[in-house]
C-alpha cells in the first residue's frame, strides 16, 4: 500500500459570503507528527481545522484521509476519522462528573434483567486509570464535577479521553490559553506524549517560540494563505517569526532559490 499522508489538503478555497477565508491551501499531515499551526488572529487556522472536522464545506479543493477523498463534509467526519479537538473553554459539561464527561455519548451499559443501566463502575474505574496517567492528582476523584477543575486539569481529561477512545488525530486549538506556567508545561508534555504514541497532533497557537520547542514542523498561515511550511530542525523560531512579520516573503525567496 502506498504511504499516504494521514491527512492531505489540496488547493482548498473557502468563502464566507464575499470574504475569502482560505486561499488555495495545500498541506500534508502525517501520523506520529506534531505540527504547529501558527498565524495571527483571523489567519484561517480554525477555519482550516473546521473543514477537516467536516464543519465547513470548502468551495473548491480536496481533502484526503489515508489517500481517500472526502466527498461529504459533515460533522460525522471528525468522529469517523477519529479526530478529537481540544480547546480551552469547550468540550466538557461543568455539571457532570469527570467520569461522565470522559464517556460523554459513549457510556458503557450494563443490563439487569434486560434493562439497560449506565455502568458507573466501569466508567469510574477506567476513567480513573486513564486520568491518573495523564497527571490528575489524587485529591481529584472522577466522581467530582468538572466545574471544580483547573484549566490544566480539564485539558488532562480531554487528552485522556482522546487517547482512550483510539482517536488518531488530536487538534489542540490554543490549548494553553489562561493556564498557569506549570499547567502549560503539562499540556505541552501531553501533546508530545500523544505524538510519541503515534497520533497526529496539530497544535494551534500564536506563540511560535513555545510551539517551536515541541513541534516537528511549523505551518504558518496569514490572511487565509499558507505562507510557510518548515521543519523545526531546518528553521529557527526567529527565522519563522520573520516570515510572519514580512507577510510570507521568505517563502517566495525559498521557492525561487
Ligand atoms: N462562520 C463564519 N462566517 C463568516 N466569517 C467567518 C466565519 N468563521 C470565521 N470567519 C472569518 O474568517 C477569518 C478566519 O477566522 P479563523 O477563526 O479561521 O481565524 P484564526 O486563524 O483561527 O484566528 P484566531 O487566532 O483569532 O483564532 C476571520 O476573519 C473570521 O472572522
Ligand atoms: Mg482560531
Amino acid at each position: 500500500m502506498a504511504n499516504h499522508p494521514l491527512i492531505q489538503v489540496k488547493n482548498l478555497d473557502l468563502h464566507f459570503g464575499s470574504f475569502h477565508a482560505l486561499k488555495n491551501v495545500s498541506v500534508d499531515f502525517h501520523a506520529g507528527e506534531l505540527v504547529g499551526l501558527v498565524g495571527d488572529n483571523g489567519a484561517g487556522k480554525t477555519t482550516l481545522i473546521r473543514v477537516l472536522c467536516g464543519i465547513h464545506t470548502p468551495n473548491s479543493g480536496e481533502v484526503y484521509f489515508d489517500g481517500e477523498r472526502v466527498t461529504r463534509f459533515h460533522p460525522s467526519l471528525a468522529i469517523n476519522q477519529g479526530i478529537e479537538t481540544i480547546q480551552q473553554s469547550v468540550g466538557l459539561c461543568d455539571n457532570l462528573s469527570i467520569a461522565r464527561n470522559f464517556y460523554l455519548g459513549r457510556e458503557p451499559v450494563r443490563r439487569i434483567m434486560g434493562i439497560p443501566f449506565l455502568d458507573f463502575k466501569t466508567m469510574r474505574k477506567t476513567s480513573t486509570e486513564v486520568i491518573r496517567e495523564f497527571g490528575l492528582r489524587d485529591n481529584v476523584s472522577t466522581d467530582d464535577e468538572v466545574g471544580r477543575l483547573s484549566g490544566g486539569e480539564r485539558q488532562s481529561v480531554k487528552i485522556g479521553r482522546a487517547v482512550e477512545f483510539k482517536n488518531r488525530v488530536v487538534i489542540m486549538d490554543e490549548p494553553t490559553n489562561h493556564l498557569s506556567v506549570r499547567e502549560r508545561e503539562h499540556v505541552n508534555e501531553l501533546a508530545v506524549q500523544l505524538k510519541q504514541q503515534g497520533l497526529l497532533v496539530i497544535y494551534i497557537t500564536h506563540d511560535i517560540f513555545q510551539v517551536h520547542k515541541l513541534a516537528d514542523r511549523i505551518v504558518i498561515m496569514e490572511n487565509g494563505e499558507k505562507v510557510a511550511d518548515a521543519k523545526t530542525s531546518e528553521m529557527t523560531a526567529d527565522a519563522l517569526e520573520d516570515v510572519i512579520r514580512q507577510g510570507g516573503r521568505l517563502v517566495e525567496k525559498r521557492e525561487a532559490a
